[in-house]
């Protein structure tokens, strides 16, 4: 079988760190071009990775017939288009998460894809890692019952981005919450068998990455040029009558970091991180710990699944309309706190 040929769009820290390493393990698939505005970056990523056609301007790139599949990689601002020329182009897209800036952009995407009948998967890597496969097994065995409440947490002290255009609402769409508590949220509703979600209550604050003189984790960010949220909380309801809380930041004053979700089902509950199970059988409240779960590359075990639904013609696992409706939700967030409302989703 011939391989399939992919072209990389943005070769910035997720592509050059995951996405390529990643395609080069594979013998059935090609990284025969790359783009980066940035042609210097472009340039050395085609380098490291043996890629023959380097391009700056990805239309040019979205040109070759021999191009299968296209990853794009770029900032949440340089989602939608590229995506929509990629699949008009008859490119199966791979697109990094969040889909896009908001749920408008987000939908153009989705009506592009079923224009084109391409393979469209969002990179929500976190549900390819053996603790959220091994407690997906759990649910879908019935292990926790009916899962009627989340706990979704992606907070960092002091993780804010100092490189990229991480801190510029214009750009990104928002801060944490829609960079890293998207992770969390996908994560969430795809193990609660992603029910809908009816309406959003939220806040969003910018308390401390707007102000001079604290301690960067990753660096000394511009803090006169930061417009994102740097913590935000949210309230949500789901047609299923479940709901779930959100909390996300990249300053807070808490302990430690936390990237977690914790159910709440009428026979169990669970942590997803660190993986633990709680239940109660034969008397007794009982804790589940795996003691060996196989380690994975979670980035790989999720590009593969990208090239098996190409191979096979099946539906990627992370399907436009499931980080569309992640998207309604975080839309939702933001304008509730704007407006000090909830908003309902339709
Ligand atoms: N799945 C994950 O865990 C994960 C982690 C990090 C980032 N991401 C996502 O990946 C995307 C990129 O993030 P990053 O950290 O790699 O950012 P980055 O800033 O390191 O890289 C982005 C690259 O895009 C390039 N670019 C900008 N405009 C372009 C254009 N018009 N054409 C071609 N290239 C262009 C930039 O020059 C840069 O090299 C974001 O959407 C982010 O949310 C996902």
């Amino acid at each position: 079988m011939s391989k399939i040929n992919v072209g990389i769009i943005g070769t910035g820290g997720i592509a050059v760190s995951r996405h390529m390493p990643a395609l080069a393990r594979f013998s059935d698939l090609n990284i025969m071009a790359v783009c980066d505005v940035n042609e210097a970056s472009a340039k050395s990523a085609a380098e490291k990775f043996n890629v023959p056609h380097v391009f700056a301007d990805y239309k040019k790139m979205l040109q070759m017939d021999e191009l299968d599949a296209i990853h794009i990689c770029t900032p949440n601002f340089l989602h939608v288009q590229p995506a929509v020329d990629a699949l008009d182009a008859g490119k199966h897209v791979l697109l990094e998460k969040p889909i896009a800036r908001n749920a408008v952009e987000g939908a153009l995407i989705v009506e592009a894809a079923k224009r084109s009948s391409k393979k469209l998967m969002i990179a929500q890597c976190f549900r390819f890692g053996s603790e959220a496969q091994f407690l997906k097994r759990c649910i879908d065995a019935g292990d926790l019952g009916e899962i009627y409440f989340a706990r979704v947490w992606a907070l960092r002290r002091r993780g804010v981005p100092s490189w990229g255009v991480f801190t510029d609402k214009e750009k990104q769409g928002g801060g944490p919450l829609i960079d890293i508590g998207v992770h969390m949220l996908d994560l969430a509703l795809y193990l609660m068998g992603h029910p809908k979600p009816v309406a959003a209550s939220g806040m969003a604050y910018t308390k401390i990455g707007n102000t001079p003189n604290h301690v960067g984790r990753w660096g000394t960010w511009d803090y006169k040029n930061y417009t994102v949220e740097d913590f935000a909380a949210g309230f949500v309801r789901l047609d299923n009558g479940a709901s779930l809380i959100i909390e996300s930041s990249f300053a807070a004053n808490i302990a430690e970091d936390r990237m977690n979700v914790s159910l709440l089902g009428t026979k169990g509950g669970a942590d997803t991180n660190p993986l633990r199970l709680f239940g109660e059988d034969k008397g007794a409240l009982l804790d589940i710990t795996p003691s060996l779960l196989p380690t994975v590359d979670f980035y790989e075990v999720e590009i593969r699944s990208f090239y098996d639904a190409i191979i096979n013609d099946t539906e990627p696992p992370v399907t436009g309309e499931q980080a569309l409706n992640v998207m309604k939700i975080l839309d939702a967030l933001y304008q509730s706190s704007e407006e000090g409302r909830e908003i309902r989703i339709e």
